[in-house]
C-alpha cells in the first residue's frame, strides 16, 4: 500500500536490460530507452504513466490506442512506447 502512495510521487519503470530487449526480438535496449523516455514524458503529463505490467491486463490494447489519441502520439512515438510496454510486461 505504501508503496502504491510513493508510486504517485516517482513511478518505479523498470530500466530496460538486455533481457528485456531479449522479449522483443528486433528491439534494442537503446530504442526501450526511448520508449521508457517517451512513456514518462508524454503519458505522465495527466497522469502517473503506467507500470509496464499493466500491458497485461485484458483492456490494455483498446486503452493503449486511447490513450495514443490524448496524448496525440506519432505513430513513431507510439511503436516505441508500446515496445517498451510490452518488453517490460514480459519481465517477471
Ligand atoms: C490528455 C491526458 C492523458 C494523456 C496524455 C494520457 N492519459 Fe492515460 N488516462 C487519462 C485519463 C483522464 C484516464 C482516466 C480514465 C479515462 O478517462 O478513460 C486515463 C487512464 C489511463 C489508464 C487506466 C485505464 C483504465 O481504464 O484503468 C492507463 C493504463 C493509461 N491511461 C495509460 C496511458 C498511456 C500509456 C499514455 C501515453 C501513451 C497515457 N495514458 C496518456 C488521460 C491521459
Amino acid at each position: 500500500m505504501l508503496t502504491l502512495l510513493f508510486a504517485c510521487a516517482t513511478v518505479q519503470l523498470p530500466e530496460p536490460n538486455e533481457a528485456m530487449a531479449a522479449a522483443t526480438p528486433g528491439i534494442t535496449v537503446e530504442e526501450l530507452t526511448k520508449g521508457r523516455d517517451l512513456l514518462r514524458v508524454r503519458c505522465g503529463n495527466c497522469h502517473t504513466p503506467p507500470h509496464p505490467r499493466q500491458a497485461r491486463t485484458p483492456a490494455w490494447s483498446a486503452t493503449f490506442t486511447d490513450m495514443t489519441r490524448r496524448a496525440r502520439l506519432t505513430p513513431e512515438e507510439a511503436r516505441r512506447i508500446e515496445a517498451y510496454m510490452l518488453a517490460g510486461s514480459a519481465m517477471p
